[in-house]
């Protein structure tokens, strides 16, 4: 299947693979800081070659003479190179933390802005991976890759140009090695990569099977299903385990690899060298100073590569991560939206609105709708289970916009406004009521966050909230678990009717508001809400007989299209659909 992602980014910009460069801008409001930064990298590169020309002085006559003066050069270097290695590893490290967060902070806000089409396309894990993950990883490569490669760049150099200056015959000698290193972990470098994206994988199979697990951990033990639970998680733990020990195998070869060509050749060069010296071609000091330049330059060189692939995980990374970036709502923006007028009336005109979920499929979940509800007025949507009532909703609050057809809040298109100037304007209690892992008070607040106390109270106690929320330990400021798992739906239920409620909004959306309240509390909220419902326009999703018959009038839905429109005695009287499920007194089958 094609990567989900790819669907809602265009296709010039799904061609692009910018990889890394992505990051710079993100880098740009740190420039100064990167500059002191690779300063610091220089400086730990610099005094690390430096310490070889102390060696070659202490060697030659340091002994006889300069002694002090020697020792006093190599302590200064010492010190130089641990005050840059300090500034270096906090200040590189405190710098990707800076850089990751603001990437961080921006796809959050990013993702926040898409309509929820996005969503339901994607697995939320899929999300949070590359949200999490991936991150993490670019956190890695700008922290610790990128600046050990730059260093290890400025080590081969700088220690290249020393062996020549030192002596040109045996750094022919000793770089003609190169080749075989850089082959050698270049090889086992692949598989090593191979094998670590297979550890990735079988790690993320891992956490997405306890995940599932652990969240219906009620239905695992009611079943008693734990024992297969137990052997299917096994099993990945063991496939991990094998993964790692490959992974970890392929590593130790490649690394005995290379002691065995960066010290094989050393011992090589001693032995050359000897005779160089012997033959008064370079001193002793000289031969010291060589190997020490060469024992560097072999280690950069093979870290340089293996960091390479680092950066080369970290590039696939950052690609997933910045596609996120590149998704466009498909509720298509205007740079300069119409504001409403405030108070707006809370007048909905629908106009020939036809609808589908999906471009590619034919389902249609709305036809030909069309509806004028005038300030004030309350409206009544019934029709059996999938008949197109939450959509309705859904293309009001601009979460979609329709496919054919336009839709005019106070005789303005949708099309002209911004969401949240739409929205700001409803309150919606929805068919599935969502309770957030906070406070009973947070959550009643949650639409209008300068409510006070009063106002909160106030409107608990209109939505029967106060009944259950005063036996709670801490009352108002109870934690209501993750999802508000501890509440019933009935309850949860209340509490989105009591968000609603405050936010005292000029157009009123129940989806099926009362459906989850047994037949008193459903009478008792059911006044608070028709309190609420005066002077302002209303849209209800009704179930109930009771509910409908205060409706200015009521539109019957079936499979997507307007089956008949009228009070509730006109309708009776047509002998329909209506009738039918007025019969049975329920109006809609969820
Ligand atoms: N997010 C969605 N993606 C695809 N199809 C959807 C989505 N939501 C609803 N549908 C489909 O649209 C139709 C109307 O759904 P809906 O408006 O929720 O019906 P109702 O609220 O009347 O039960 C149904 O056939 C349903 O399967
Ligand atoms: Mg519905």
């Amino acid at each position: 299947m094609e990567d989900p992602i790819k669907y809602f980014i265009s296709r010039k910009k799904r061609k692009e693979k910018k990889y890394l460069r992505n990051m710079l801008p993100f880098c740009k409001r740190y420039m100064g800081y990167i500059f002191v930064a690779f300063l610091a990298i220089t400086l730990t590169a610099a005094s690390t070659l430096l310490l070889g020309v102390g060696l070659r002085k202490i060697v030659d006559n340091g002994l006889l003479t300069q002694f002090n003066l020697i020792i006093t050069y190599m302590g200064v270097i010492v010190l130089v190179l641990g005050t840059a290695t300090y500034l270096r590893y906090t200040f590189v490290s405190w710098l990707a933390e800076k850089i990751i967060g603001d990437v961080r902070k921006k796809i959050y806000a990013h993702l926040l802005s898409l309509s929820p089409g996005f969503f339901e396309r994607l697995s939320t894990g899929e999300l949070l991976s590359r949200m999490n993950v991936d991150t993490t990883l670019l956190q890695a490569l700008v922290s610790t890759s990128i600046p050990i490669a730059i260093r290890n760049f400025m080590l081969i150099i700088g220690g290249v140009l020393l062996m020549f200056k030192t002596s040109m015959y045996l750094s022919v000698l000793m770089l003609s090695i190169i080749p075989v290193l850089l082959t050698v972990v270049y090889y086992m470098g692949q598989r090593i990569r191979r094998l670590t994206t297979n550890t990735q994988r079988v790690v993320a199979e891992l956490s997405s099977y306890s995940e599932e697990t652990l969240n219906a951990v009620r239905t695992v033990q009611a079943f008693c299903h734990e024992e297969e639970d137990k052997k299917a998680y096994n099993e990945r733990v063991q496939s991990l385990v094998a993964a790692a020990y490959k992974r970890i195998k392929a590593r130790a070869i490649m690394s005995t690899m290379v002691v065995f060509l960066v010290f094989g050749s050393i011992t090589l060069i001693v032995h050359l060298g000897v005779g160089q010296v012997a033959g008064k071609f370079i001193t002793l000091g000289e031969l010291t100073s060589f190997l020490f330049y060469g024992l560097n330059v072999g280690w950069s060189i093979s870290n340089f590569i293996e960091v390479f692939s680092d950066v080369q995980k970290a590039a696939g990374a950052s690609q997933r991560i910045f596609e996120l970036l590149e998704v466009r709502s498909s509720v298509k923006l205007r740079e300069d939206p119409v504001k409403i007028p405030k108070p707006s009336d809370g007048e909905i005109l629908f106009d020939q609105v036809s609808f589908s979920y999906s471009e590619f499929s034919d389902a249609q979940a709305l036809i030909d709708f069309s509806m004028h509800v005038k300030p004030g007025q309350k409206v009544a949507l019934v029709g059996p289970s999938g008949s197109g009532k939450t959509t309705v909703f859904h293309l009001l609050m601009r979460f979609y916009d329709p496919t054919v057809g336009n839709i005019y809040y106070d005789t303005l298109d949708l099309k002209d406004l911004s969401p949240t100037d739409i929205r700001s304007q409803m309150a919606i209690v929805p068919q599935e009521p969502v309770v957030f892992s906070a406070s009973a008070y947070d959550n009643i607040r949650y639409g209008s966050p300068n409510a006070n106390f009063d106002a909160v109270r106030a409107a608990a106690e209109a939505a029967l909230v106060t009944e259950f929320v005063d036996r709670l330990p801490k009352g108002y400021y109870s934690y209501l678990g993750s999802r508000g798992v501890t509440l019933s739906t009935g309850q949860r239920q209340r509490i989105a009717i009591a968000r609603a409620l405050l936010k005292n909004p000029r157009v009123l959306l129940l989806d099926e508001a009362t459906s989850a309240l047994d037949a008193q509390s459903e009478r008792l909220v059911q006044k608070a809400l028709e309190a609420l419902m005066e002077d302002r326009t209303t849209l209800m999703i009704a179930h109930r007989l009771s509910t409908v018959l205060k409706a200015d009038y009521i539109i019957v839905l079936n499979h997507g299209r307007i089956e008949a429109i009228g009070t509730h005695d006109e309708l009776m009287r047509q002998k329909g659909l209506y009738k039918r499920l007025a019969n049975l007194q329920y109006l809609s089958a969820n």
